[in-house]
């Protein structure tokens, strides 16, 4: 009884191990479509970021504002005109912290350059049409594009402080 429990063990074992063997080549045999697969679901990845998520730090946009510095300080007055004029003009579309018709402009700073928010909010026409970043987001937005309402760059830049305390 005991030796026939043995046998059956290691017939057993050996089956299992004869499986595993042959699982084995059958992954060897699939590694190269498992590899395209991954490569695929990589760019995939890389086209799923929406154009408002991206991170573009360098470009300036298209419009009057060809460089800002910002100071490291916040102006608490300029900050208060900007957020009138955000409830005024730009609540119909967009809310601070949420995506609304457009999107949040709550930290983006962290994504585009204080010049390119200026240019957007003063120059959205040729924006759309030549920025590629503009572009893209206009795409996102199923091609609603964004109004001229702001004209006066102390407005916008008004608006771009309100914006940093968000
Ligand atoms: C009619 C709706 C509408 C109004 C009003 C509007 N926007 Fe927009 N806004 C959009 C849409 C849609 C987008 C995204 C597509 C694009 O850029 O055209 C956008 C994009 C933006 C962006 C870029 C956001 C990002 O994440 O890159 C900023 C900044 C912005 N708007 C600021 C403003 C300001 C400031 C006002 C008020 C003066 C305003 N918008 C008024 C619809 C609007």
């Amino acid at each position: 009884m005991k030796t026939t429990l043995k046998i059956s063990t290691l017939a057993l074992i050996a089956v299992l191990m004869s499986c595993g063997g042959g699982e084995e080549k059958k992954k060897t045999g699939f590694s190269y479509e498992t590899n395209s697969t991954t490569e695929t679901n990589t760019s995939a990845e890389a086209k799923d970021i929406p154009a408002s998520k991206t991170i573009d730090l360098t470009n300036k946009g298209i419009g009057p504002i060809t460089s800002l510095n910002l100071d490291t300080n916040i102006d608490a007055n300029l900050a208060k005109q900007g957020e009138e004029l955000f409830t005024k003009t730009c609540t119909a579309c967009h809310r601070p912290d949420k995506k609304f018709i457009g999107p949040a402009p709550k930290d983006i700073l962290n994504r585009r350059t204080p010049e390119w928010v200026m240019n957007l909010i003063l120059n959205p026409n040729n924006m759309v049409k030549d920025d590629p970043l503009a572009k893209a987001l206009l795409e996102e937005h199923n091609g609603s594009p964004m109004p001229v309402q702001i004209t006066s760059e102390d407005e916008a830049r008004a608006l771009l402080e309100y914006f940093r305390t968000l």
